[in-house]
Formats: C-alpha cells, structure tokens, sequence
C-alpha cells in the first residue's frame, strides 16, 4: 500500500480498538479493488469522542466505523441519523458528507441480512415466528432487519425480561409482533418457528456455552448464531447434528462493512471465500 496526497482516510474508532478486525477487512478490499485509500484503528476514549467525531473532516476523513464503547454516544454527536439506525439504537458507520457534516448509520441489519440471504437461501419472511434469543444491541439490529424482510412474529427470550420489553416496545410495528419470553420458554417458543437466531454472548470464547434443546424447532428452520469466534459454537454443532440450516456469525461481520466501504472509498465490494478465509485466519485463538 502506498500512501499518497490524494489518499481518500477512513479508519475504526473504539477503545480499546486493537482486536477489532475491520482495519482487516478493509484492508483486503483496499488490495482487492485498488482504491487510492486507507483504513487506519483509532483508539479513542469515551470522553473525547465528541472531539475525535468533530474532527473527522477537519483532518479529510470520508467517514468512519464506531466499536465499543461509542456506537450509542454518536447518536448525540453526528449531524443526521438515518432512520434505520434510530431505531437500532446505535451508530456503527459515519460518512462524512461533502459540506463537512456527519451522517451516521448502522450496517449491522444488512450484514445480518446479507448473510442470511446468502447462507440460508431457502429462508423467507413467511417461514413462520423467529426466535431471537438476547436483547441487546446486537439483537436490535436482527429484530429491524427481520421486521423490514416482512417477519410477522418475532419470539424474544431474554434473561432480562425489562430489557426485552424495552426493546419489544421501541420496534414492535402494526406488521411485526414482538412477544417476550423467559428462558423458562425456550422450548416452547421454538415450536413452529421457522428461524432461531442467537444474539447473546453465550458460546462466545471465555463465556458460557449456549447449551439448547432444538427438538421443538422444525427441522427446515435454519439456527443462526452471531458469534463468530469460535466460529463453530456448541448452538452450531448441535444445529448441524439435528440436521438445520447452520449459519455463522463471520458473515455478518464481513456484509456489515460493505456499505461503508463503498461509501468512502467509491467502489463496490463483495464477500468472497478469499475474504472469509483471511479473515478467518486472524481468529484462531491463541495457544
Ligand atoms: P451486544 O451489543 O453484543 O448485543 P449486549 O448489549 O451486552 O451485547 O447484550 C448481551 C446479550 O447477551 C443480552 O441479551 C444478555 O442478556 P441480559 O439482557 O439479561 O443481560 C445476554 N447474556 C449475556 N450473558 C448471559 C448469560 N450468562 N445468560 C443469559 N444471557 C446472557
């Protein structure tokens, strides 16, 4: 990579920013399309986030992506907050508009979309009720994307019953009903489901396995957990041997950075074997 006069500047901002892979991901399709740009981490603290944002065109940024702990503060800062993520909740992508303003949005409900698209072809909107297990922020960004696909029924389990409540009243819609359910419910709820879709933390590396029975849950639904290291969580494994659809939370995390890449630096891009493979290759624990 060469760094020029004319060299189009997005980076990630977060703190701390170090194990995020999107200087990765953007660095591969930087490689792959040839684009004339660069993609830097940008460690910033809570409290100086405001200033970092400000800063962005002062410095000629095109935009940047926000991580932890930023993605709900941005909403008080940029200057324009698409619809889509006002109701998520969360800013993950800024684009610097030509005028210098912010314009902030989240990606994450068409890489949940995307991937599902691509690893469950077979899955429409009319298979039946979803079951969401979480309500956090990654599960506001599944619950916008299944009500814009058409969703009717969205089942939430969460441990947190004031939460999933909270989340069931800022998204419910006349054509998307959220219930909400304890854990007590999990195996209710998955009768006559047509999609499960993990949002926890649950089975990610260093917490809890997500140890379910999927017995109740129609063998066409596929089991989509959102967790991507390991890639291959117990909720999968167990998917897999019952004979469902199994999807993983990589694409997710690589769909969600298209938009923005092509935001900043112009030029379309795709999710390939080859990106998933290199990616891949960084999120082997280590030994
Ligand atoms: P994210 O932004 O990745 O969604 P989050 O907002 O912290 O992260 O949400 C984490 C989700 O995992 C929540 O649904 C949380 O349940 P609570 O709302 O009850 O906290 C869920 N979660 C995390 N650890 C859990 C555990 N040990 N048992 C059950 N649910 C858990």
């Amino acid at each position: 990579m060469k760094i020029t006069g004319t060299t189009r500047l997005a980076g990630i901002i977060g703190w701390p920013v170090s194990h995020s892979r999107s200087p990765l991901l953007h660095g591969f399709w930087l490689d792959e399309t040839g684009v004339d740009g660069a993609y830097l981490p940008l460690p910033v603290k809570a409290d100086r986030i405001e200033q970092a944002l400000r800063a962005l065109p002062v410095l000629g940024f095109r935009g940047c992506n926000l991580t932890v702990p930023h993605k709900r503060a941005a909403l008080a800062i940029v200057d324009r907050i698409d619809p889509l993520a006002r109701r998520v909740g969360a800013i993950n992508t800024i684009v610097v508009a030509p005028n210098g303003s912010l314009e902030g949005t989240n990606t994450d409900a068409f890489g949940f979309r995307e991937n599902l698209r691509e690893l469950a072809p077979q899955w429409n909107s009319a298979s039946g009720p979803v079951v969401v297990l979480g309500a956090g922020g990654a599960a506001r960004a599944v619950v916008v994307a299944l009500s814009d696909a058409g969703v009717a029924e969205i089942r939430i389990v969460n441990r947190t019953l004031a939460r999933a409540e909270a989340l069931a009243g800022d998204l419910s819609t006349p054509q998307t009903r959220i219930t909400i359910h304890s854990w007590d419910e999990v195996s209710a709820v998955q009768r006559h489901a047509g999609l499960l879709v993990n949002t926890t933390s649950l089975g990610m590396v260093g917490e809890p396995p997500l140890v379910l029975d999927l017995s109740p849950l129609p063998v066409s639904a596929p089991v989509v957990d959102v967790v991507y290291v390991p890639l291959e969580t117990e909720l999968l494994a167990a998917a897999r041997r019952a004979g469902h659809p199994a999807v993983d939370g990589l694409g997710m995390l690589l769909h969600q950075g298209r938009p923005g890449f092509e935001a900043w630096f112009g030029a379309p891009v795709r999710v390939t074997d080859g990106l998933r493979s290199a990616i891949l290759a960084t999120l082997v624990p280590p030994r």
